[in-house]
């Protein structure tokens, strides 16, 4: 192996623990406490635990084991995104670190509107404590609120769109801020203090849901016990449809935060003989006790105690942002201690997602830092630049459907599309005799045998299929904006798509310039 540039020194983590919080944190997100009751209670209720616990399973834990691996591969080599990463795994095919920019990609682009989202919910929880939102409660108007805050609408309640702008640029400073102190002084630091506070404000609320009893005397159906059974009893018919099969595994791709390159750059940072395989687990564990234990009982549940199981499956038609600000206050409004609750559930989103959003920006800073030689304040400016640019488009132009847009291509499409190609990297060029040796290097655990046949034949099999399916039902109907009718709307969607193509363009230039500085050598033989 010919190498022209030795590894420089990267930044390490201090601790397991640390690592495992990181990447826990980066999992634990808006996702589980808003995406996943929403998607369950749709979908089948505990009959979306089978298809969801198969992805998990078959797509998911692999995904995270694969990730972990060769992140960990990469760092050693001085890579912590997808081009260096995949130009090793391959032994350098020419082609191979082009596909790379979707592990750069798809997380700056999902935090373009997640670090936006995160604003609300700072904001919100500062409404909660001191009742901003009481008139709007009374009228019965908190749709009116959200959309006055969001600047969607000018109202009675909000005057434009400034609260909502003012509140994101304190959170993307928050971002930025802990990205640039670091892995260990940064990431770490804010993973370790945030998760226990995260996980303490989902058992209080967990505690709080589940005592509320039978609060409405008119209305002695209206309980905990029919809640739960609401949220969790089975509906089997569910499952003959395959859009909830689709929905179950990007559900898992979404929460596990696997497939878009988060993970692949954390665990660049790890030491050649730490263990990936039981962290890899731990994190993962974490993130499901977090989504299916405290996600499943906390916004669903308490919405169909106060507004029946009828009340509560429109709310779940409505989708996961309406559940969390327009429903949410109205339930606070009617619980004991509702403020305190209230607050509680907006700092443990904020928290959720501002562990998550870091680990999103990270791939792009990991790539720009190792490939291009910048520094790391250079590297957050422009990186900074860019986010306030698209986020600023997206808030001003939410109205029009463009947060959803992007959502469809990065959230839900293209980290299907990144997993197979890392799994099949990993499986059918890096080898899997090769890669589960690379995967069991210091490791605390044995990955079960079957998972070599899983890994090289189930999990992309099950993703092609996925990919197939979802693109005939669901892609081509979307991609065509064959159910707009507003030219508005279409002219929106059409600069959207204009700005994310245009930084993906961006990113392959920039592969090709650091490929013109010799950053990814010319590779012989085996290593
Ligand atoms: N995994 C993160 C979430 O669930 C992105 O929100």
């Amino acid at each position: 192996m010919t190498e022209s540039h030795p590894p420089k020194t990267r930044d390490q983590w201090g601790s397991r623990m640390g690592v495992i919080l990181a990447v826990a944190g980066s999992a634990v997100g808006l996702g589980n406490f808003l995406r996943f009751p929403v998607r369950a209670a749709a979908g089948g209720g505990g009959a979306f635990m089978v298809p969801y616990l198969i992805a998990l399973l078959l797509l998911g834990i692999p995904l995270a084991w694969v990730e972990w691996t060769i992140g960990r591969y990469g760092g050693q080599h001085g890579h912590g995104s997808g081009p260096g990463i995949y130009h090793r795994l391959t032994k350098g095919r020419p082609w191979a670190k082009y596909l790379g920019v979707l592990t750069i990609f798809i997380p700056l682009v999902i935090c373009f509107y997640y670090v936006y989202i995160e604003g609300w919910t700072l904001a919100f929880s500062f409404f909660a404590l001191t009742g901003t939102w009481d008139k709007a409660i009374a009228a019965g108007e908190m749709d009116k609120f959200l959309s006055g805050f969001m600047g969607a609408e000018s109202n009675q309640y909000f005057d434009g769109p400034w609260t909502a702008i003012v509140v994101f640029l304190l959170v993307f400073l928050a971002n930025y801020w802990v990205l640039y102190h670091g892995i260990q002084k940064g990431i770490e630091k804010l993973s370790k203090i945030g998760m226990p506070i995260l996980f303490a404000c989902g058992i209080v609320l967990v505690v709080r849901v589940l005592t509320l009893g039978t609060p409405n005397p008119a209305h002695p159906d209206w309980n905990v016990n029919n809640a739960l059974g609401f949220m969790w009893n089975p509906d089997w018919s569910k499952l003959s449809s395959g859009r909830v099969w689709i929905e179950a595994a990007g559900q898992v791709f979404f929460t596990l935060s696997v497939g878009m390159g988060a993970i692949m750059a954390y665990a660049s940072y790890l030491r050649s003989k730490d263990d990936v395989a039981l962290s890899s687990l731990t994190a993962a564990s974490t993130n499901e006790f977090a989504e299916v234990i405290l996600g499943g009982s906390i916004a669903i549940v308490a919405a169909a105690v106060f507004f029946g199981a009828a009340g509560a499956s429109e709310i779940a038609k409505g989708g996961a942002f309406s559940l969390g600000f327009i429903t949410m206050p109205y339930v606070f409004a009617q619980m004991g201690a509702g403020g305190i609750m209230g607050f509680l559930w907006f700092l443990l989103l904020f928290i959720a997602g501002i562990t998550s959003s870091v680990s999103l920006i990270q791939p792009a800073l990991t790539f720009l830092k190792d490939e291009l030689d910048w520094s790391r304040r250079k590297a957050l400016v422009v990186i900074g630049a860019i986010n306030l640019a698209v986020t600023g488009f997206i808030a001003m132009t939410i109205g029009f459907g463009t947060l959803d847009e992007v959502d469809f291509w990065a959230g839900s499409v293209l980290p299907v599309v990144s997993g197979l190609v890392m799994i099949v990297l990993f499986s059918w060029f890096l080898g899997i005799d090769r890669g589960f040796k690379e995967m069991h290097k210091g490791a605390l655990m044995n990955v079960p045998r079957v998972y070599r046949f899983i890994m090289k034949y189930v999990t992309p099999a099950y993703m092609i299929f996925l990919l197939v399916f979802w693109a005939i039902q669901d892609w081509w109907p979307t991609a065509t904006m064959q159910n707009i009718t507003d030219p508005q709307r279409v002219l929106m969607i059409g600069i959207t798509r204009g700005i994310l193509l245009a930084l993906a363009l961006l990113l392959v230039y920039l592969i090709y310039v650091a490929n013109r500085r010799h950053k990814f050598p010319h590779l012989t033989g085996e290593e």
